[in-house]
């Protein structure tokens, strides 16, 4: 018996693990394991795509003081900072998801973001100065169209399945109704949650038919309680809550889940949640300081009683406004839009929060769970 053979051994021995190893470390990054996070819907959402559409400075928020706190320049976002996508792709370990208009962003390899503020589930919603829900599904058509030419149809299907969607929409569906909006008036309540509800879910079957199963909602939050909306207040009252906005918007989460679940039933793999920032605002609202907030009814930045006038960084009308000095005790940044803080807050209870926050998965679940094979 010849001796060599124990080195001609080794070599195998050496070969085999490292395969092993290197198979390992493609099992995380193989493209079957790739995922990929778009976001949809509103302000609360839009790191920036309205800077690029012809709309008004009221759906823009590319100016100073926006971004003050975190990116220190505007970007476009309506806040002082960071928004929930932000946060939720930070824990995902994923880049911050680019807006979709911006023209230096062509990788959509880890997602990209179509959220238009002012936009809605219903065109008829700021129609002509907002991107809406259908023309946002229209963008992702096309994104889906430029993955699969650059991956093939069996990869692109695989990353589309394991990908997440995030959607914030309806709100503006109910503002409009409020600032005069005569749409309203033709519907009973439940009409029209159902039309916004059905416009909102419709999208999801398109997305469900590129290979999307992964799909999370945030609720609707307590828009009677926006300075704004506290400011026009019909009632009379003092700057409390106005109910009726807030009423609109409880059906509306109340009926969402339940047209979720449909689509559950009838597709088969799709799955859904929902992330109650309804109650985590109002619980911040109620209770401010226990969330470390001192105000929760005066915007930081805005003009007029609690700051409702929409007028942060003098471009939409009104030059005059006030900012306040430390944008973190103001649960609201503007007369809209609450701040960096309380995002991230939103956003981490969502991420690894329990049944009560979000429902039925975390978001950290969402990520982490690996939709099955088409
Ligand atoms: C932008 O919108 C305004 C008003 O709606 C219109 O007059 C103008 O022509 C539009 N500009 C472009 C470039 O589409
Ligand atoms: C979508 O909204 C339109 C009004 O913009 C309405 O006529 C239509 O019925 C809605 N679709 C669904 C599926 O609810």
């Amino acid at each position: 018996m010849k001796i060599p053979n124990l080195h001609f051994l080794f070599l195998i021995f050496t070969a085999v693990f490292f395969i092993a190893q290197s198979s390992l470390i493609d099992d995380v990054s193989s493209p079957e394991k790739r995922l990929a996070f778009f976001i949809f819907g509103d302000s609360l959402f839009d790191p920036g795509n309205n800077n690029f559409i012809n709309t008004t400075e009221d759906f823009r928020a590319n100016f100073t003081p926006y971004g003050e706190s975190f990116f220190k320049t505007p970007t476009g976002r309506f806040s002082d900072g960071r928004l929930v996508p932000d946060f939720v792709a930070e824990y995902a370990n994923l880049p911050l998801i680019p807006a979709y208009l911006d023209p230096h962003n062509k990788r959509y390899i880890h997602g990209v973001n179509f959220a238009s503020g002012g936009g809605g589930a219903l065109v008829e919603t700021h129609r002509g100065f907002a991107i809406d829900i259908e023309t946002q599904l229209r963008y992702f058509k096309k994104v889906e169209r430029s993955i699969r030419k650059k991956l093939g149809d069996w990869r692109a299907y695989n990353l589309f399945s394991n990908s997440v969607y995030l959607f914030s929409i309806g709100g503006n569906d109910y503002i409009v109704p409020f600032e005069g909006s005569p749409i309203f008036d033709k519907y009973t309540e439940r009409e029209y949650v159902n039309m916004v509800i059905g416009n909102a879910t419709a999208v999801l079957e398109e997305i469900y038919k590129k290979g999307g199963r992964k799909f999370a909602f945030v609720a609707v939050p307590p828009l009677g309680c926006l300075p704004h909306i506290r400011l026009v207040k019909k009632a009379g009252g003092h700057g409390s809550c106005w109910d009726e906005p807030s009423a609109l918007v409880r059906l509306h989460n109340k009926l969402l889940p339940g047209a979720l679940q449909k689509l559950a039933d009838k597709l088969q793999g799709f799955k859904y949640t929902v992330g109650d920032t309804y109650t985590m605002l109002q619980n911040r609202i109620d209770n401010p300081s226990k969330y470390g907030f001192k105000e929760e009814k005066t915007a930081c930045c805005g003009s007029g009683k609690f700051r409702g006038i929409y007028s942060c960084g003098g471009m939409r009308g009104v030059k005059e406004f006030e900012l306040c000095e430390n944008p973190n005790e103001y649960l609201f940044f503007d007369s809209y839009h609450p701040n960096e803080r309380a995002y991230e807050q939103f956003a981490k209870l969502m991420w690894s929060g329990d049944s009560q926050v979000i429902n039925p998965y975390s978001l950290k679940q969402f990520f982490q769970y690996a939709s099955s094979q088409p």
